[in-house]
């Protein structure tokens, strides 16, 4: 395999159309997406990717109906839940980003419980974006930023900045997957994904599988990332 992504971030759509063309309820596409994401953190691991993060819930998904923001917010308490023997044998790192007091409290406590149970770890590390939006981050990053009186604001530079952002101690991701065939970031990481390579996949996210994930680490492998600087080559 040629070069590897440290960081990969999913933003995981499809999980709805994936169960109406099937007949199924929409509940039933995010709990198959949730399997998926179990499978994609195997193959990540197994292939010497150190970071993955997920995009499970935008801060625009609360205005879905009531029904199935309940039944998504269960399904990720009982996904950390089950899920926690596994990521603490494995010495998997968990981190979530995003608005996390809005969620309901269970929730909360189980995600709380996981950060804390896992900082020591740093074989792997798995980060879930639960109400998130890169815009609202950028706003709360700005306020903590007034609120420390030792900022200079002119000389203050990315690095400073970073701190204050969800993903304060992330490498940027260096290769984004979008399944379910949109081509838009959607408020996901729209800063820390400065210099990310983007793929696109027309498959929807609990379709998603090793073959697909091999063929995207592969694509990035071809990818010339420049980063802003010239090409070598071009200096010939
Ligand atoms: C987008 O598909 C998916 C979501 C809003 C939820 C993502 C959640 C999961 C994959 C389940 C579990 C995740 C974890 C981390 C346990 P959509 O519902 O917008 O699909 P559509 O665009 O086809 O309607």
């Amino acid at each position: 395999m040629s070069r590897i992504p440290v960081h990969v971030a999913f933003i995981m759509d499809g999980n709805g159309r994936w169960a109406q063309v099937r007949g199924l309820p929409r509940h039933e596409g995010h709990r198959r997406g949730a399997a998926v994401v179990k499978k994609i953190l195997r193959i990540a691991e197994k292939n010497g990717i150190k970071y993955a993060t997920f995009f499970a819930f935008s801060s625009e998904n609360f205005s879905r109906p009531e029904s199935e923001v309940s039944f998504l917010m269960n399904l990720f308490e009982r996904f950390l839940k089950k899920y926690s023997k596994t990521l603490w044998e494995k010495e998997v790192r968990f981190r979530a980003i995003g608005n996390l007091s809005q969620l309901p409290i269970n929730l909360q406590f189980a995600i709380e419980k996981l950060i804390q149970s896992t900082t020591c770890f740093d074989k792997f590390h798995l980060t879930i974006a639960l109400n998130y939006g890169a815009r609202s981050e950028v706003i709360h990053a700005i306020g903590n930023l007034l609120k420390n009186e030792n900022v200079s604001v002119e000389n203050l530079t990315w690095e400073d900045f970073k701190q204050y952002l969800y993903t304060k101690d992330l490498p940027d991701p260096d290769l984004i997957i979008r399944t379910s065939g949109e081509q838009r970031l959607s408020n996901f990481l729209l800063l820390q994904s400065a210099y990310a390579e983007l793929y696109f996949t027309k498959t929807y996210w609990p379709d998603f599988n090793e073959k697909e994930f091999l063929l995207a680490i592969e694509d990035y492998g071809t990818r010339e990332r420049r980063m802003g600087k010239i090409n070598d080559k071009t200096n010939d």
